[in-house]
């Protein structure tokens, strides 16, 4: 679900609608948290939709951690990337804060790169920073610097108004430590899928056999 005071917008004719805060935001703020009403759809569901409902899962919903279909029924499902977003969440936790100041009438933005992308985006998201082509690969090369943003933001959660406070209850535990200790908190590596097996640890040679 996402934070009240934030609504749909028409972008342009070529990104279509995306979602803008209709009041300041500040950091820390729970921008979106999964909720009962979301869909979690596994990849044996997903396998069976046929045209027009598989193009519109695949447009607007992401592929978490274990490889499940998010599509949420409210306006979530409109959010637009950008190569610079204000919104990022933890690894596993299923929510995202404002990573920094939004103002009202801003476009509240998340990064596509670590939603396990099937297929290449073209970005026109307009940052100087902009990659270009959003890619799957860009998950690990862009993810310790979103969990830099994320950690840095993370102690303010307890400091600022949370709308969707009860929706994150799962988590109060991670989200305590987290204040405590930001590194603390799950990368978004977690949400990698498919999952990059460990490297085993090299077996110790033995001195002097
Ligand atoms: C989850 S939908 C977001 C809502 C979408 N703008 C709409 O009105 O249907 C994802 C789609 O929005 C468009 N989109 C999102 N961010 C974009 C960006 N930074 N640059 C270009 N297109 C973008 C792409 O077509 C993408 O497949
Ligand atoms: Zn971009």
């Amino acid at each position: 679900m996402l934070h009240p005071a934030i609504d749909l917008k028409l972008v342009n004719p070529d990104i279509g609608y995306g979602v803008f805060a209709t009041q300041d935001i500040p950091k820390g703020t729970i921008i979106w948290a999964l909720d009962p009403l979301d869909q979690i759809i596994d990849q044996s569901k997903a396998r069976t939709l046929r045209d027009p409902a598989d193009t519109q899962l695949r447009r607007y919903s992401w592929v978490n951690g274990s490889g499940d279909r998010i599509l949420c029924w409210d306006f979530g499902r409109f959010m637009n990337h950008c190569c610079e977003p204000n919104s990022i969440g933890p690894g596993k936790l299923e929510f995202e804060i404002a990573v920094r100041d939004i103002a009202a009438g801003e476009e509240v933005t998340c990064d596509y790169g670590t939603f396990n992308l099937e297929e290449p985006m073209t970005c026109a998201c307009g940052s100087p920073h902009c990659r270009g082509r959003i890619v799957a690969e860009d998950f690990d090369r862009i993810a310790p610097a979103l969990d830099q943003r994320v950690r840095a933001a993370f102690r303010d959660i307890q400091n600022v108004h949370q709308p969707l406070w009860p929706l994150v209850q799962k988590w109060r535990l991670q989200i305590e430590r987290g204040i405590a200790q930001p590194s603390h908190l799950p990368s978004l590596l977690e949400n990698r899928w498919p999952r990059v097996p460990v490297a085993a640890p090299a077996r110790q040679r033995r001195a002097n056999p």
